[in-house]
């Protein structure tokens, strides 16, 4: 059944396949909703966007971001409240940092109307599929890329943007041991590292890889100069807790994602009054405050992962490991102050959270 709205063309699945979806036991990322939102820019403008049945693509062996990566990606989650009702985290600021993405990558910025206008949408016509288990959300994967069909290097003229949801569980199921990266490099400044390229992720794989196979869960990237600053975990930002101080890297230098989650972390900390500071870390300094026993927690912040503790931090043959968790102030109060927003169970004061 096609039906004509203003603004977008909607053709529901004729079966829906969320039985498919076992509640109790929700992964992320394995399981896709019914519909999918698509839009293409030709001509210099965004046509009108359709959401369809979730469904294969098909596209040129030539397509340009195939060769050369012209492609880029954010990451959004729904929750249900004690009511039923979804409530969108921030989706406006994914917005933004994916059009500062699309600049950087010479691409075309979203529309309002493409993105958060698609966006509310999709997710309103799959709302059922925003799972209602503690911990579980639907994460919303808006992407855009290249579809020039050409095998000359230049900025392409033809993309699409697509938007698909999925029922998610936690990323880490438990907390994560990180590996100090000093040998490989994930940005610098002039670079991509501040965007959501699909590079910044395919080039990680490696030495993700590498420091899997030594027991390590995730890689604590490193500047590429010096090896001496911290920079990300690459799938999340990274904080630390030292003495009475939360500090994390700061983004000046265009090699960090502005995470929305970490934008979220410090504004609720200095609320509470708790001092934050964004700036320049050394691994020195961490190594430091951990052996004068003042690095008090560690953890990861980012929408897949909300906030994830970090259990031990390895630095070349110095293997950190934090103080139980149980201990922990911060990310504790951090992880159960941010679902309550986000579940709705406590007052919006920031205006994050955007309902359908
Ligand atoms: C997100 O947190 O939304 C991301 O895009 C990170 C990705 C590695 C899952």
């Amino acid at each position: 059944m096609s039906v004509s709205m203003p603004e977008l063309i909607v053709t529901k699945t004729a079966e829906s396949r969320l039985s498919e979806v076992d509640p109790a036991n929700i992964q992320f990322g394995k399981i896709y909703s019914d519909h999918m939102l698509i839009a293409y820019y030709e001509n210099g403008a965004w046509k009108q966007p359709e959401i369809m049945p979730y469904a294969n693509l098909s596209l040129s062996p030539a397509t340009t971001f195939m060769h050369y990566g012209q492609a880029i990606f954010e990451g959004i989650k729904a929750y249900k409240d004690a009511d039923g009702n979804p409530l969108v985290f921030r989706p406006y600021d994914n917005w933004k940092r994916m059009n500062r993405s699309a600049e950087r990558m010479a691409m075309p910025a979203v529309t309002e109307e493409v993105f958060i206008d698609g966006l509310r949408k999709l997710v309103s016509l799959d709302r059922d599929w925003i799972p209602g288990a503690p911990e579980t959300s639907l994460y919303i994967r808006p992407f855009m890329f290249a579809i020039d069909e050409f095998i000359g290097v230049r900025p392409a003229e033809k993309f699409m943007f697509i938007i698909i949801t999925s029922p998610a569980g936690p990323y880490y199921n438990k907390p994560v041991s990180i590996y100090v990266q000093d040998e490989y490099v994930r940005a610098f400044p002039g670079g991509i590292g501040f965007t959501k390229a699909a590079g910044n992720y395919g080039m990680s794989m490696y030495p993700t890889m590498k420091i899997k196979e030594m027991g390590y869960d995730q890689i604590l990237w490193t500047d590429g100069f010096e090896h001496k600053y911290v920079q990300e975990i690459g799938t999340m930002n990274v904080f630390f807790v030292v003495g009475d101080k939360v500090l994390t890297p700061d983004i000046t230098q265009d090699t960090i994602l502005a995470g929305v989650t970490r934008d979220s972390v410090i504004t609720l900390l200095r609320e509470k009054g708790i001092t934050v500071e964004e700036r320049p870390i050394t691994i020195d300094e961490l190594q430091q405050a951990h052996h004068a026993g003042e690095l008090k927690e560690a953890f990861g912040t980012g929408t897949a992962a909300s906030i994830a503790p970090i259990y031990a931090l390895t630095y070349r043959d110095d293997k950190m490991e934090l103080p139980p968790m149980e201990t922990w102030e911060h990310a504790n109060w951090l992880k159960k102050e941010l679902a309550d927003i986000r579940y709705g169970r406590k007052e919006d004061t920031h205006n994050w959270v955007v309902r359908l």
